[in-house]
């Protein structure tokens, strides 16, 4: 993390700033939140800058895939209460993210609230990293905070190119995140023990490869190890995968042996990372190999670091999220960071710091 810029000693008097957060937030049939966690992961930067006098900050996020098109239902209109609530500060509306709109919008904006701005991909410029977009993105603004670790795997103009036109530096959430991330990865208490599942081998492969270099064990279940035994995959000794199923041929979760053995292991364990369900864990009987990981988990000594989509959902309809040592706020992020690859986010960021 050398070489990033944190916002510690910047003064904020009198600036506009502009804070990259993810909002990209799931919203249930009743435009409900799912993923309350990332509209918090914000607040105690957002805190911090509006405790400086003149200061005005605007919210700037990504918001669904609208293909680059300004799609009403890809607003972030309905996000608005539930940031505002998660946040402890009035949020206002803006209806776009570029323009002499935004400008006049931070003048009246009053001391002390934030300005909401519209989805940064309602323009073509944000996916592709557009010099010129960035720069009408950063027009009205002095300072820009980076505070969306989950979105630094996109080499987007809101994440990576608008780092060459403002001073740049990275919130307080978003340089813990990647401390303890790096933390676990080059420095874990042992036994460490990674615990793999989901869908999708091709891109948890090179997690798993890189925690079989890394770590002492990494238990493999869900869909990836279905694919990873039906493509006959060659690991290590300290790759595990599982012994028998439940669901038949479908092998829909870990049956019992396997339960029993990765329980064991996650006993012993001093560090944990987990990404992924260990089987088809919204449909009952299939989510006792989950569940019962995840309490092993919760009872053993070791510090655990949770990540990726899925893993939360389940946690946080549990109510269990007080009780995990460090939750990333990143999916695909978080498998990047944790198999080694360079995050362009991150990139810009230690640019940035280095043309001072
Ligand atoms: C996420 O939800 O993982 C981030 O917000 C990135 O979203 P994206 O996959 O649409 O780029």
């Amino acid at each position: 993390m050398a070489g990033i810029r944190s916002i510690e000693s910047i003064d904020f008097t009198g600036k506009k700033v502009l804070l990259r957060v993810d909002f990209n937030v799931e919203l249930n049939k009743k435009q409900d939140v799912q993923e309350q966690f990332k509209l918090e992961a914000p607040k105690k930067t957002l805190a911090h800058i509006l405790s400086y006098p003149g200061v005005k900050v605007a919210l700037l996020t990504h918001f669904g895939r609208p293909d680059g098109a300004r799609n009403m239902l890809f607003s972030l209109q309905p996000v608005v209460d539930d940031a505002e609530r998660a946040l402890g500060v009035k949020v206002r509306f803006h209806e776009d993210c570029v323009g002499d709109g935004v400008s006049a919008a931070l003048e009246t904006l009053p001391e002390g609230e934030a300005l909401l701005l519209e989805n940064v991909r309602f323009y073509p410029g944000e996916e592709s990293d557009d010099p010129a977009f960035a720069a009408r993105l950063a027009a009205p603004f002095d300072i820009y905070v980076n505070e969306a670790f989950s979105v630094c795997h996109r080499a987007q103009a809101s994440v990576s190119a608008i780092t060459e036109t403002l001073p740049s530096f990275a919130g307080f959430r978003l340089a813990e995140e990647v401390r303890r991330l790096e933390e676990v990865r080059t420095n874990p208490a042992r036994p460490a023990v990674a615990i793999i599942g989901g869908a999708k081998i091709e891109t948890k492969l090179p997690l798993i490869r890189e925690f079989e270099r890394l770590y002492d064990a990494v238990l493999v279940g869900g869909r990836v190890a279905n694919e990873a035994l039906d493509e006959n995959i060659e690991f290590s000794e300290k790759v595990l995968l599982p012994k028998d199923f439940q669901g038949g041929d479908a092998r829909l979760d870990i049956g019992p042996v396997t339960t029993a053995m990765f329980i064991e292991i996650i006993g012993k364990a001093k560090t944990i990372v987990w990404n992924g369900p260990m089987g088809k864990f919204e449909e009952k009987p299939y989510d006792a190999g989950t569940g019962a990981i995840l309490h092993a988990m919760l009872a053993s000594q070791a510090d655990v670091v949770i990540g990726g989509g899925e893993s939360l959902v389940i946690i946080e309809e549990a109510g269990l999220m007080h009780k995990i040592g460090f939750v990333s706020t990143g999916g695909g992020a978080m498998l990047e960071y944790l198999s080694g690859d360079e995050l362009p986010g991150l990139v810009a960021l230690e640019r940035a710091a280095a043309r001072v």
